[in-house]
């Protein structure tokens, strides 16, 4: 089948491939390294290594994919697992509204960063949204991420880890609302672990008033971070003792008026209306201006 020609291959600093939507203005991974962050920022920020080696023949790992797009944080996933428990058995959910996506990302060049286990797995999904074998039994959902999760929480599933990865908050505003959030809880295990690249305190605000407990993802030696940055994303669960711990600076910003979050209460609203939403709401705010702890710690 023709790719359309708007998903044309980028090549990123590891040599994987990521694409620009022109849609939403962004690139879809970082241009470091889209196969990289993949590993850093999801597959280890959520300790899958750990549940390789818990993983047992009657007890699966679960995992739930929001925003699967090329399904990199899938793929990193299912390589992490299998290269330390080849009979790791895996049960996993992918939410992507664009099915177009996935199919023009399951051939050359862009294929190739995967290993030959984990690349039937991509093609099946994205021309079937469903594969099935003896350790993998995997399910794409397409549509709106704010319907599709409420299917899944109703279906009483899930996930030990969950990779959550819609494009930016000022762009994607949808996905990263209290609302939405609260839906993607349910849908998290007692024990288990979210990770986002965002480190906004619009979002961190959002997750904590969802349920969670949140922690940092710290700077990576693998993945180049530019001086000012202070952290490289967010790792929620329901237990704060298992997170690493937010810097003060972190802290102080979840005091400012960054972090008032997005809101969207029929899980319905267009993007331009939620952020209307919140800019009023931080006019009216007495919090410390996000410009002035800004300056407090030397950011420019
Ligand atoms: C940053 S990209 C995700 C990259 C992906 N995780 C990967 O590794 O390739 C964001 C994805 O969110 C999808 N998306 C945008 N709005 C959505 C929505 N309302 N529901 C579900 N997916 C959505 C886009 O089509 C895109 O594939």
């Amino acid at each position: 089948m023709p790719q359309p020609l708007i998903w044309t291959p980028q090549l990123t600093q590891d040599g994987s491939y990521t694409f620009f939507s022109l849609q939403f203005e962004e690139s879809f991974h970082s241009v470091q390294g889209a196969r990289a962050e993949a590993f850093a920022k999801f597959a280890d920020a959520t300790h899958l290594a750990e549940q390789a080696a818990r993983a047992s023949v009657q007890a699966s790992v679960k995992l739930l994919d929001i925003c699967y797009g090329l399904g990199y944080n899938t793929a990193a996933a299912l390589e992490t697992l299998w290269s330390l428990n080849p009979d790791c058995r895996v049960e996993l959910y992918g939410l992507e509204l664009d099915a177009s996506v996935p199919r023009a990302a399951s051939v050359s060049p862009l294929i190739e960063s995967w290993s030959a286990e984990v690349q039937p797995v991509l093609q099946a999904l994205a021309t079937d949204q469903i594969y099935q074998s003896d350790r993998l039994q995997a399910q794409l959902l397409i549509g709106d991420a704010r319907q599709t999760i409420q299917d899944l929480a109703n279906r009483g599933f899930q996930a030990d880890a969950i990779f959550f990865d819609p494009f930016s908050p000022r762009r994607c505003p949808q996905l990263w609302t209290v609302d939405f959030l609260r839906w993607v809880a349910r849908c998290l295990t007692p024990t288990g672990k979210l990770a986002t690249y965002s480190r906004a305190a619009a979002v961190r605000a959002a997750l904590i008033e969802a349920g969670f407990a949140i922690g940092t993802i710290p700077l990576s030696r693998t993945l180049e971070t530019p001086s000012h940055e202070w952290s490289q994303g967010t790792v929620a669960s329901f237990a704060a003792e298992s997170l690493p711990p937010l810097s003060l600076l972190e802290q102080e910003h979840l005091r400012t008026r960054a972090a008032i979050p997005y809101r969207d209460p029929t899980l319905a609203d267009s993007a331009e209306v939620i952020r209307q939403r919140q800019q009023q709401e931080q006019q009216q705010s007495t919090l410390e201006s996000t410009s002035s702890w800004r300056r407090r710690w030397g950011i420019c």
